[in-house]
C-alpha cells in the first residue's frame, strides 16, 4: 500500500561498488536500474535486497539488520537476506533478491536471483486442516499450511462475507478517506484458490463436536477436520445503556462496520465517541479527517492511561484536542437520544452518529460448548494447542503462557494474531514450535504513529527519553528495574532495538 515513489537514489551496483564501501554489519542503499536496492555485508557475504518493504512500503533501509534478516521500520516485518523470504508479518509477500559478484574489491550486482523452491514438509499430517476465522491469524495460518508444503485438504470458514482484509486500516486511512478500498483485502481469491484452500466465507461455525472431529455451520451443513484452529477473534463490547441499540449507534471491527461508518460521516455533522481506546480514538481522528465535529466520552481521566500510562496518554489527548476533539473524561454516558447523548452528570451532547470503542470480548462461545478450557480467553499452552491435541486456538480469542513475564495473557494486536496464526500452523504439521515472541503494534492518530514492543499490565517506573511535544521520544516501562515494554514516537528504530533486546531478554538501554 503507499509505497515508495520516484526514481531511486544512490550507486548504481551494477556498476560495482567498493567492498569496503559497504560497512560491515550495516547496509548500503543503491539501485539496480529503476529498482531500489540494499547492499548488506555480513562478514565476509554480501546480499543484495529490494529496499522496500512489501507491507506498506516502509524503508528498509531505515530499519536494523537482525541475524541474517532485515527489520521494516514501520510496523517491524523481517525478510530473510538470503531468500527475501518475509519471515515475520506483517509482510506477506517476499522482497526480491539480486545476485552478486566480487571482483578485485568491488561487488558487482549482476541480475535477480531465482526464488528458491520449497520441498514438501515430511508427514505424518493430519489428513484434513479446519481453520475458523478469516482474520489475521486465520489467514496466515493457511498460507503457512500451504507455504510450509502442507498438501491435504484446507478449508477457512469465515463468519465475515468479505475476503480477508487489512483489519487496522479500518479505522486509520480508509476510515479518514485516505485509502480507496481495493487497498483493504489482503489477497484477491485467485490466491486461495491457486493455492487449493477452500475459501469459504459468510458462513459461521456454529457448532464443534471433538469426538466426531467435525464442525457444523449456521446452515446445518458440517465439515470434517482432522486438525482445527480457531481464531474466532473478538467482538466489539456495547455499553448496555438505553440507546444503545439505536440504528446510528455503531461499533468498529469488520469492512462492513467501516462501510457503515464512512456513508454515516457522509451526511452526519457531529459524532460521540464513546471510549477513549485505540480504536475509539483513530475513529475519531478519521472523523475529524471527515470533517465531523467529535466529542469523547469516557470515565477514565487520561485516555489510554491503563496501556501506555499518563504521560503518553496526556500526550495523545493533546494531539487530539489540537485537531478538535472535545474530551469528556471521568464521565459515563446515561443515555443515547435520537440527536443526543446524555451523560451521567446531565451533560448533553448533540450527536447524528455514536461510536462505541470500549472493547471487545474474545470469540469463545464455539470452544466453551464444546467443552474446552476458557478463561477470558481460549486456553491454549505454549504451542498454541488446546487441552484436545488436535484443536490449536491463535490470535485475540487465545490465552497463552507468556514465557517473560510467566502469565497468561491475551494479546490484541494484529502482528502477534499473524505470528500465532504461523506457529500453531507449523504445531499443526508436526514441529514444536513454543510461541514466544515479543509482542509488537502500532496505532496512528493523525500524523502521529506509536510503536509499542513487549507487554507490561503493570510498572513501576515510567521512563521518558527526549520529548513526546517533540514527537522524538522512547517511553520506557519498567518492574523491578527490569524493562517490559517501550513505546515510541519518531523513533522507530529505536523501537526495533527495543524488540531485539526485549527479545534477547537484555536490559533495553540508550
Ligand atoms: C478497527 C481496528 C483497528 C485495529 N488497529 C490495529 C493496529 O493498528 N495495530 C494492531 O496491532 N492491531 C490493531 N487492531 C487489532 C487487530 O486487528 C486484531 O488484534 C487482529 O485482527 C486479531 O486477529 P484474529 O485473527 O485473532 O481476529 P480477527 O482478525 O478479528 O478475525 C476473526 C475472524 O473470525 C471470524 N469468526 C468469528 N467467529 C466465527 C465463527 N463462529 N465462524 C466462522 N468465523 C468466525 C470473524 O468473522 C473474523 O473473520 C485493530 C482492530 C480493529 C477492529
Ligand atoms: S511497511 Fe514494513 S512492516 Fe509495515
Amino acid at each position: 500500500m503507499g509505497g515508495e515513489t520516484g526514481k531511486p537514489e544512490g550507486p548504481d551496483f551494477q556498476a560495482g561498488v567498493p567492498f569496503e564501501s559497504i560497512p560491515e554489519g550495516g547496509m548500503l542503499a543503491g539501485r539496480v536500474g529503476e529498482d531500489a536496492v540494499l547492499l548488506v555485508r555480513r562478514g565476509d557475504r554480501v546480499f543484495a535486497v529490494g529496499a522496500t518493504c512489501t507491507h506498506y512500503g516502509g524503508p528498509l533501509a531505515e530499519g536494523i539488520l537482525a541475524g541474517e534478516t532485515v527489520r521494516c521500520p514501520w510496523h517491524h516485518a523481517a525478510f530473510d537476506l538470503a531468500t527475501g523470504g518475509p519471515v515475520r508479518p506483517p509482510a506477506r509477500d517476499p522482497i526480491p533478491c539480486w545476485t552478486v559478484e566480487r571482483r578485485s574489491g568491488r561487488v558487482f550486482v549482476i541480475g535477480r536471483a531465482p526464488v528458491p523452491s520449497r520441498p514438501p514438509a515430511a508427514g505424518p499430517h493430519p489428513e484434513s486442516i479446519v481453520v475458523v476465522g478469516g482474520g489475521a491469524a486465520g489467514t496466515a495460518a493457511v498460507e503457512t499450511l500451504r507455504a510450509e508444503g502442507y498438501g491435504g485438504p484446507l478449508t477457512l470458514l469465515s463468519a465475515d462475507p468479505d475476503p480477508p482484509y487489512d483489519r487496522p486500516n479500518l479505522s486509520k486511512d480508509y476510515l479518514a478517506g485516505n485509502a480507496p478500498e481495493d487497498w483493504i483485502p489482503l489477497r484477491g481469491r485467485d490466491f486461495y484458490d491457486e493455492r487449493k484452500v477452500g475459501l469459504r466465507l459468510g458462513v459461521r461455525v456454529t457448532a464443534l463436536d471433538r469426538e466426531a472431529k467435525r464442525v457444523r455451520m449456521a446452515d446445518g451443513t458440517a465439515l470434517a477436520y482432522g486438525a482445527l484452529l480457531l481464531a474466532t477473534g473478538a467482538d466489539p463490547i456495547r455499553v448496555p445503556i438505553p440507546g444503545a441499540d439505536r440504528t446510528h449507534v455503531r461499533t468498529l471491527r469488520s469492512l462492513a462496520d467501516s462501510r457503515a461508518l464512512v456513508a454515516a460521516a457522509a451526511t452526519a455533522k457531529r459524532a460521540v465517541v464513546i471510549g477513549a481506546s485505540f480504536i475509539g480514538l483513530e475513529t475519531a481522528a478519521s472523523l475529524r479527517a471527515r470533517g465531523l465535529a467529535v466529542d469523547v466520552v469516557a470515565p477514565e481521566s487520561t485516555p489510554l492511561e491503563r496501556v501506555m500510562g499518563r504521560e503518553v496518554g496526556a500526550f495523545v489527548r493533546k494531539v487530539h484536542e489540537e485537531h478538535g476533539v472535545s474530551f469528556h473524561l471521568g464521565r459515563k454516558p446515561g443515555e443515547i437520544g435520537t440527536s443526543d447523548v446524555t451523560l451521567d452528570d446531565g451533560t448533553s451532547l448533540p450527536a447524528d452518529l455514536v461510536v462505541m470503542g470500549v472493547g471487545v470480548r474474545p470469540a469463545t462461545a464455539l470452544a466453551e460448548s464444546a467443552g474446552l478450557s476458557v478463561d477470558r480467553g481460549i486456553l491454549v499452552d505454549e504451542r498454541l494447542a488446546t487441552g484436545d491435541p488436535a484443536v490449536f486456538a491463535a490470535g485475540d480469542v487465545a490465552r497463552y503462557p507468556d514465557s517473560r513475564s510467566g502469565r497468561r495473557v491475551r494479546i490484541e494486536h494484529w502482528v502477534v494474531a499473524q505470528r500465532q496464526g504461523q506457529t500453531a500452523a507449523r504445531n499443526m504439521l508436526g514441529d514444536r514450535e513454543e510461541f514466544d515472541a515479543v509482542p509488537f503494534f502500532w496505532s496512528a492518530h493523525y500524523d502521529v504513529t506509536i510503536s509499542y514492543v513487549g507487554h507490561a499490565e503493570e510498572w513501576d517506573a515510567v521512563e521518558i527519553d527526549g520529548s513526546l511535544d517533540a514527537r522524538d521520544a522512547a517511553v520506557r516501562y519498567r518492574m523491578n528495574g527490569r524493562t517490559l515494554a517501550v513505546a515510541t514516537v519518531g523513533r522507530d528504530r529505536g523501537s526495533l532495538r527495543a524488540e531485539l533486546e526485549i527479545e534477547g531478554g537484555r536490559t533495553v538501554a540508550g
